[in-house]
């Protein structure tokens, strides 16, 4: 039987006013226990910043991984088939010791370093997205440059064919994507499976043919001793590619949105393109793409707002709602993209925070200045109202951005 929630935090309507819903939460009730997306089993919302913060940085009092709390909550949350170990076993869902493991061995191929050297690389590939829709004379946004910018980029750096792009698409969003009818199951089941069936063909063909590419370096890292295993390998890749491009499509999507609304600050950075990086960090406060993080679990009985958790307690930190707090930030829900000092969790923060930062921020500063600089008289394609938000609870983006430019018909 399902009990009621005191604040919609799922549907359609409450994707319409997302921000007024967090600000009633911050006001009212900033660490708020009710039913979450089965409507059955409690979780408590933290959407104050500094509740938000201390949830990120307390690993002691608040873990991603049930086992390492007890036997009991392992088995109710933690995942036992071949396919859940296959798609699970990564750093996110670690902590601890184990966690920094998984973590130090990619951590290398994500330094700015690193990163920045690929910006020549991410520049030609906007470039190329943008000729096409130049030719097409309109654009879908989301279809046409948020989503295949980012997938391209990171299976260039995993060193995967990009034959099934359409694919990824699918199987990213059946990971994220919660499904809670038995047919929604089975096809998220069937999309799974799909997924997993490719990653070992993938690693098999690597394996023979080894590349100057990461997959192949972790294949190495797995095959030279006891660092990785095989559940690891497959979760660490499944986990570079989901969230290696969902978080950003949803930055392109929100910022280009965000800009279009906003005209002052759209003209100052056509005016002065070296004002973006300072800009993408307001965006990305502004309209988090991360809207929640994963479920914490609490590990021993404690206090937070106020609030008396206990052990086992299920919680979500929303960082969409923390970084709109106006007990942090002043004038928060003004987008100011001359803000500075800009501390937002928009990336999480503590020892999760996002392994793929540099690379996210790389992307989302090549993907607006070369889409302004392409198409300087961008605007909207469709009235604002129409505008609809993707259906999954951990992420703000929406689902298209029909964008047009030139001469107007009218
Ligand atoms: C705008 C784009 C992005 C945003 C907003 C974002 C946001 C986040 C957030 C909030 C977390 C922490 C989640 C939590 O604590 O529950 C996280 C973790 C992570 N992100 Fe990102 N991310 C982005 C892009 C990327 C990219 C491009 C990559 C990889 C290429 C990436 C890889 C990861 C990984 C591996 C973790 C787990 C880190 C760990 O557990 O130590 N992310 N990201």
């Amino acid at each position: 039987m399902n009990q009621t929630r005191k604040y919609d935090l799922y549907s359609a309507s409450f994707r319409q006013q997302t921000h007024q819903t967090f600000a009633q939460m911050r006001a009212d009730d900033p660490v708020f226990q009710q039913p979450g997306l089965d409507g059955q089993t409690p979780i408590w919302f933290v959407t104050g910043y500094a509740e938000v913060e201390q949830v990120l940085l307390d690993e002691r009092h608040f873990r991603r991984d049930p086992a390492s709390i007890s036997p009991e909550l392992a088995q109710k949350y933690g995942g036992t088939t071949d396919l859940q170990l296959m798609l699970n076993s990564h750093m996110l869902n670690r902590d601890g010791a184990d966690h920094r493991r998984l973590r130090s061995l990619v951590g290398q191929a994500f330094t700015p370093k690193m990163v920045q050297s690929m910006r020549p690389r991410i520049e030609q590939i906007a470039h190329d997205l943008l000729d096409k829709a130049a030719a097409q004379g309109r654009m879908e946004l989301v279809a046409d440059y948020a989503f295949p910018l980012p997938i391209t980029v990171i299976a260039e750096l995993l060193g995967i064919p990009l034959d099934n792009q359409e694919n990824f698409r699918l199987w990213s969003n059946a990971f994220v994507q919660p499904a809670f009818t038995p047919e929604a199951q089975q096809e998220m089941m069937l999309k799974l499976q799909a997924f997993g069936a490719y990653m070992q063909q993938l690693v098999v063909e690597r394996r023979q043919q080894p590349g100057d590419d990461l997959l192949s370096a972790l294949i190495h890292v797995q095959e030279a001793g006891d660092r990785l295993s095989e559940m690891e390998l497959f979760s660490m890749l499944a986990l570079l590619i989901v969230a290696g491009h969902e978080t950003t499509v949803s930055l392109i999507g929100n910022a280009t949105l965000a800009l279009l609304q906003n005209p002052e600050a759209r003209n100052a950075l056509q005016a002065d393109p070296d004002l973006i990086p300072n800009a993408l960090e307001e965006l990305l406060r502004y309209d988090s793409p991360v809207e929640r993080t994963l479920t914490r679990f609490v590990a021993a009985d404690t206090e937070l707002g106020g609030r008396k958790l206990q052990k086992g307690d299920l919680l979500i930190a929303v960082l969409g709602s923390a970084n709109r707090d106006e007990s942090r930030f002043t004038e928060a829900d003004r987008l100011d993209i001359f803000r500075r000092p800009n501390p937002h969790l928009a990336f999480g923060k503590g020892s999760h925070y996002c392994l793929g930062a540099p690379l996210a921020r790389l992307e989302g500063e090549i993907a607006l200045r070369t889409l302004f600089q392409r198409f300087p008289d961008l605007r909207l394609g469709i009235a604002v109202e129409e505008l609809t938000w993707r259906n999954t609870p951990l992420f703000r983006a929406l689902t298209h951005l029909p964008l047009t430019w030139g001469m107007r018909d009218e």
